[in-house]
């Protein structure tokens, strides 16, 4: 008996409503998956893993990284629409290691971009995601295809700026592949540092849903089990950043959030709407311009 979406949604309550982040294991999400669509092509989709590039933009000059990515987006709960190709951003608030440039990596292939699997996962993580945020209007969906590769007496890294936020609103994490590899625990931890849970991504379709508002995230080092053997560990990162209508409408002649923050009156709505995080960061961005997304960038260029 396959698990329902509404199953898994309230499955879910104890684990990524009330906790903040869900480990799925792989025989369940694939099974959530197959509710949603296709995973024909996984196997076409798993192999394009191998033909990652390396991550030249490693601040610990590790070469042990290989990627691609893409952006994807979605209005509300219409279909998820791969995006123009654009850099990588993240400030150093959230990546004090390779933070604060754009960083621009190869893109995903279109054969896996445009894949059944992918779609399938993609969708996935928009009505899970959508479920937790009615209100979005919007999400701007970054896609990573990671390897991280260990050799012999030197470990990778999956997580090389240690526990952290990936500065959005949710992560979803699915494992690929896990080849000659010990080790690559995941930990989660409160805001204020204890940890919660922590679980190893072992099988492939194993996942971990995680609130990035609410927890932070970090994988132990991998190491090579048997060092003279190839050593990799596949993931595919997805990342659901969304606006909500409440932003956009402050377009109306009504009060605004960056008002109540320039003149002082913070009022609860705004309290309530955005963290702390993003009311310190938009505070100092606004000045007189409203909160824009930062997906699609096109759509930006008109205004
Ligand atoms: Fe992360």
């Amino acid at each position: 008996m396959p698990f329902s979406v509404k199953q898994q949604l309230s499955h879910l309550k104890p684990n990524l409503d009330a906790q903040g982040f869900a480990f799925i294991e792989a025989e369940q999400m694939r099974a959530l998956l197959l509710e949603v669509g296709s995973l024909d092509d996984w196997a076409e989709f798993a192999d394009s893993w191998n033909d990652l590039k390396t991550d030249s933009y490693m601040a610990d000059q590790g070469r042990y990284r290989k990627r691609r990515y893409a952006v994807y987006g979605a209005d509300g709960d219409a279909q998820v629409i791969r995006a123009e190709h654009q850099p990588h951003y993240q400030g150093v608030d959230y990546n004090r290691l390779n933070g604060g440039v754009e960083r621009w990596f190869e893109p995903i292939a279109k054969s896996a971009g445009e894949s059944k699997s992918m779609g399938t996962v993609l969708d996935y993580a928009r009505r899970c995601f959508g479920e937790r945020a009615p209100h979005t209007r919007r999400w701007h969906i970054e896609v990573h295809q990671f390897r991280i590769e260990a050799q012999t007496g030197q470990p990778g890294l999956p997580t090389p700026e240690g526990k952290h936020r990936d500065g959005v609103d949710f992560v979803l994490v699915l494992m690929i592949a896990r080849h000659n590899i010990a080790s690559g625990t995941t930990s989660i931890h409160s805001l204020e540092g204890a940890e919660l849970g922590a679980f190893t991504l072992t099988k492939p379709f194993d996942a971990a849903l995680v609130d990035d508002h609410r927890v932070f995230h970090g994988v132990t080092a991998v190491e090579a089990v048997d060092p003279e053997q190839p050593s990799f560990r596949d993931v595919l990162v997805v990342t659901f950043r969304g606006s909500r209508d409440r932003v956009r409408l402050a377009l109306q002649p009504q009060p605004r959030p960056d008002e109540a923050v320039v003149t002082g009156k913070v009022d609860s709505q705004w309290r309530k709407d955005f963290t702390e995080e993003q009311r310190q960061k938009w505070t100092h961005r606004l000045g007189n311009l409203v909160l824009m997304p930062r997906y699609p960038r096109s759509d930006a260029h008109q205004r």
